[in-house]
């Protein structure tokens, strides 16, 4: 790992690049009148809803939802992660990028040269494999067991899939030739060692299936008995350089084939992945024998707006279905398709693919479960909705579980739903009907403009336009949110911060007070508020934010004023409290 990049390289990199150059260098860009518009690379269409504004350096998908800075951008078309983007960005503009010390830090480098020398000898470890499967003198074996699973030598060859052989020290003694080297075979858990120091292969007498991660490096093995006893799988444990629950096997071979994944597929097994592939599903992935983790997702999200989930029909299928299901809630973005295939019982991805070929199986995939049908389905078995307490037991599981979505259409068509089955619907028919109804026929608009009729609270406004105008907090000094006692209410807190940040960068602008919240957790809620739109006319805003405070300081004193009364209806004040009391009574009038 490289030193970190400073803080203040990024923040100067961002206020120098044009987001317009930046975008117009990968999509082709027209004007149209103050931003500038094309097709969203983000998602298919035929006619234009992607705008970049130059004056606030921000795209916007009004189709898909996307949004962000010129880093996002690069991140999110580019498919790079925050570094490689800041590294491309100044690449662009021709500047070096600056390390922080970190990187001449001696404990960094050692720590860097020796990833290198894992990825390395990983490397060398399945290459040794691979050749076994056509070299060693036990080779029939394995080539007849791949042979009756029926893998094509292209195949074998495209996934690295190799043979560890009977002996215990094949691995050991080809590689081991000394003791550093021993040890680190050893943490690389590709050799075994026992209680008495002995040391010995882990994989013996297996196929061999190499894990790649994102770059294509092997990071650890599954490994397959061909008919002998014992559990079927071996799979590498966890090392430093392998982490079960970010790697996603046929992750790395899925992207070389699809610059663009349109979707990934995610199966169960590495025979799956295999077979699938084979066949020409080429963008299938499976998670190494652990459920579906968050990271998984978000690492085929920011691959593909679809994922496919294929699962055994059978009720453990459906409990691992349902734990994706979960995990993935609060990456469900608008755009994002979630969806489940459950296979008939017997069949896994590979016997079925050999079934029924590409294209049927295509077929299925496109037939595949809605991710708001399966979720209803699943909780409609345990709650019966014909009575009233299976209602609010249905309400009380779904509702808080739809709240996580982050996709403010999904979740307002869920809830919808979930309206209708609570028979709550009735009630709330118009509102709700509206609110759907929007959401299906606008969903262009209904994201992104306040709702007008509401009144917008005086923390939203405020946050708003400090976003704009983060010089907003030090041309006005007297209006402190964090001076402000008794406010609870939500959103305050993270006004608080922006505010105390605006304070201490009042030159920066929108971009750049943003990519200081990347991280944070209200991050999609800041880029939210920063595509809605206010309606203010520009010499107003300065107004606008000053009586957004007032009004904040008017609730925080009745707040306190509403306290102290209740206080003096049970017990007597001290003078310091009557003082005050009068004062904001006098104050408040
Ligand atoms: P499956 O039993 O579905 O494996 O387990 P598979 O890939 O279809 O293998 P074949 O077709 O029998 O050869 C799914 C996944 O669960 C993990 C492996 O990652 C496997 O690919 N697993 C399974 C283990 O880790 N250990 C086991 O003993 C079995
Ligand atoms: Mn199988």
């Amino acid at each position: 790992m490289a030193g970190r990049i400073p803080r203040d390289f990024i923040d100067d990199l961002i206020a120098r690049a044009d987001i317009v150059e930046v975008v117009n260098s990968r999509v082709q860009l027209k004007k149209a009148g103050r931003n500038y518009q094309a097709c969203c690379p983000f998602h298919n269409e035929k006619t234009p809803s992607f705008s970049v504004s130059q004056e606030k350096q921000f795209y916007h998908c009004f189709g898909c939802g996307a949004h962000g800075n010129v880093i996002s951008f690069l991140m999110e078309h580019d498919r790079l992660e925050f570094p490689e983007a800041v590294e491309d960005l100044a690449r662009f503009m021709g500047v070096e990028v600056p390390r922080e010390k970190g990187s001449f830090d001696p404990q960094h480098q050692q720590k860097k040269q020796q990833r290198q020398d894992d990825y390395a000898l990983m490397d060398k470890v399945a290459k040794h494999f691979q050749s076994h499967l056509t070299t060693h003198q036990d080779r029939k074996r394995p080539q007849t067991y791949l042979a009756k699973r029926g893998l094509s030598a292209d195949i074998i060859n495209e996934f690295d899939i190799g043979y560890a052989s009977q002996a215990w020290d094949s691995v050991l003694k080809q590689f081991g030739h000394d003791t550093h080297t021993q040890q680190q075979l050893v943490d690389l858990k590709v050799v075994n060692q026992n209680d008495k120091g002995k040391r010995y292969d882990f994989f013996r007498d297996r196929i061999m299936f190499p894990i790649k991660d994102r770059r294509g490096r092997v990071v650890g093995f599954g490994g397959r008995i061909l008919d002998q006893e014992g559990p079927k799988y071996l799979n590498s444990p966890e090392t430093r350089i392998f982490h079960k629950g970010s790697e996603l096997y046929g992750f790395y071979q899925a992207r070389q084939k699809h610059r663009n994944l349109e979707r990934l597929l995610i199966v169960e097994g590495y025979m799956d992945v295999v077979a699938l592939a084979q066949f020409g599903i080429d963008y299938a992935v499976a998670a190494l024998g652990t459920a579906t983790t968050p990271d998984h997702i978000q690492l085929m999200l920011r691959n593909t707006a679809k994922i496919t989930c294929c699962y055994d029909g059978d009720n453990a299928g459906r409990q691992a279905a349902w734990r994706t299901l979960e995990n993935a809630l609060p990456m469900l973005k608008d755009g994002v398709e979630l969806s489940f295939l459950f296979l008939p019982d017997g069949e896994d991805p590979d016997t079925l693919v050999r079934k029924i070929g590409k294209e049927a199986f295509e077929s299925e995939l496109k037939n595949a479960k809605p991710m708001s049908k399966f979720f209803f389905e699943n909780l409609l078995k345990e709650h019966n909705v014909a009575s009233t307490e299976g209602k609010a037991a249905l309400k009380s599981v779904a509702a808080p579980m739809i709240n996580r979505i982050i996709g403010e259409h999904q979740k307002a068509l869920l809830l919808a739903e979930l309206a209708k089955l609570t028979g709550e619907f009735d009630q709330h028919r118009n509102q709700t009907q509206l609110q759907a109804a929007n959401q299906v026929t606008a969903p262009r608009k209904a994201d992104y403009t306040a709702p007008q009729k509401t009144k917008t609270s005086p923390i939203r406004m405020m946050l708003k336009l400090l976003i704009e105008q983060p010089s907003l907090a030090k041309q006005h000094p007297n209006a402190v949110p964090s001076a402000l006692t008794d406010i609870t209410l939500p959103g305050f807190e993270l006004l608080c911060e922006v505010h105390q940040h605006c304070l201490s960068h009042p030159q920066h602008t929108s971009p750049q007070l943003l990519e200081q919240f990347r991280q944070h957790a209200a991050y999609p809620h800041l880029m939210k508020l920063l595509v809605w739109e206010h309606h203010i006319a520009e010499e107003q805003t300065e107004q606008v934010y000053v009586d957004s405070f007032k009004k904040l300081l008017e609730w925080c004193l009745t707040g306190r004023m509403e306290s102290l009364l209740a206080k003096s209806r049970v017990q007597p004040l001290d003078t310091a409290e009557k003082q005050e009391l009068n004062n904001l009574l006098l104050r408040l009038k």
